[in-house]
């Protein structure tokens, strides 16, 4: 029996292995990765009108964290708004970069959210599409550091997670098809989602039907998440030295149940000035 590879769900090795099919492991937010998130989310609106009514509320431009392809800092900059997207992937940030031509509205940095000093603060930090999973508990640490050290005074963290029904599809193995649009038509995808570590992270897997063929390689699409509750979010932030979170349902279309949580910054720390100079 062959070894498991480590980004593959045992469900779908087995699949693959049963039709004789190679996989070619493929990060999603890399290389040709990034066009299939593009395919998977890019059009979903979700978190925008949110996201846009925050911005309303602050001058100054606005820290997009884990920005990747723009799908909320491109609205932000259509209305008018100047954004600094961050994002670890300079593969996803180019999807960005084609999306606004206009390069003195957005600044993008390739950086990763748990170490990055941008030499300024802004009064509003957003990290959408419930990214924050993909910190364990040390990077998220870093994380609410990072941010905290960015904030100005008074200014909003602002996060997104999956909650309600939405939430527990997220704690439950998973094979099934799902229709992924694209430039020549819909395509099927089968989606693969494997429990580890007790429930508490999940690694999720997609692979295109049709390529499911003897000897053929297949490219398989990867990530792994944290399984996270609106619950142990919040009690970080405050453990982070931020207020207790107000927390808000995100209008989606596909009914998927989003929760945003609202934060600003506690009291200042001496160390924290170090970070932006
Ligand atoms: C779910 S996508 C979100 C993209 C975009 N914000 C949206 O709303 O569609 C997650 C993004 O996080 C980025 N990412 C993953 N790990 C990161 C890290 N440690 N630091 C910064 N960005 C990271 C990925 O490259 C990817 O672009």
């Amino acid at each position: 029996m062959c070894e498991m590879p480590d980004l593959i769900t045992e469900a779908l090795s087995a699949r693959l292995d049963g039709v004789g099919a190679v996989p070619r492991e493929q990060d999603l937010y890399a290389g040709t990765g990034t066009d299939f998130y593009e395919r998977l989310v890019g059009h979903d609106r979700a978190e925008i009108r949110e996201v846009l009514a925050l911005a309303r509320h602050v001058e100054g431009p606005i820290l997009d964290v884990a920005a990747g392809g723009g799908r909320l800092t491109i609205p932000l900059v259509r209305s008018g708004r100047r954004v600094t997207a961050i994002d670890l992937s300079d593969d996803m940030l180019a999807h960005l970069r084609r999306a606004v031509p206009d390069h003195s509205m957005v600044e993008c940095v390739v950086a990763d959210m748990r170490d990055f000093s941008l030499g300024r603060r802004y009064e509003l930090v957003i990290v959408g599409a419930t990214s924050i999973t993909l910190l364990d508990r040390a990077g998220r640490s870093r994380l609410y550091a990072n941010v905290h050290r960015h904030l100005a005074a008074g200014g909003v963290f602002a996060f997104t997670v999956a909650a309600g029904s939405s939430a527990a599809t997220l704690t439950v193995p998973r094979e099934e098809e799902i229709v992924v649009p694209g430039p020549d038509g819909d395509e099927i995808y089968l989606f693969s989602q494997q429990m580890e570590e007790d429930g508490a992270a999940r690694l999720v897997n997609w692979v295109r039907a049709s390529d499911l063929v003897d000897g053929g390689e297949v490219t398989v699409f990867t990530s792994r998440l944290r399984v996270l509750t609106p619950e142990v979010l919040s009690r970080e932030l405050v453990d982070a030295g931020f207020a207790e979170p107000a927390v808000f349902p995100v209008r989606t279309d596909s009914g998927a149940e989003i929760l945003l949580l609202k934060t600003s910054a506690g009291p200042r720390k001496a160390a924290d000035d170090d970070a932006v100079e």
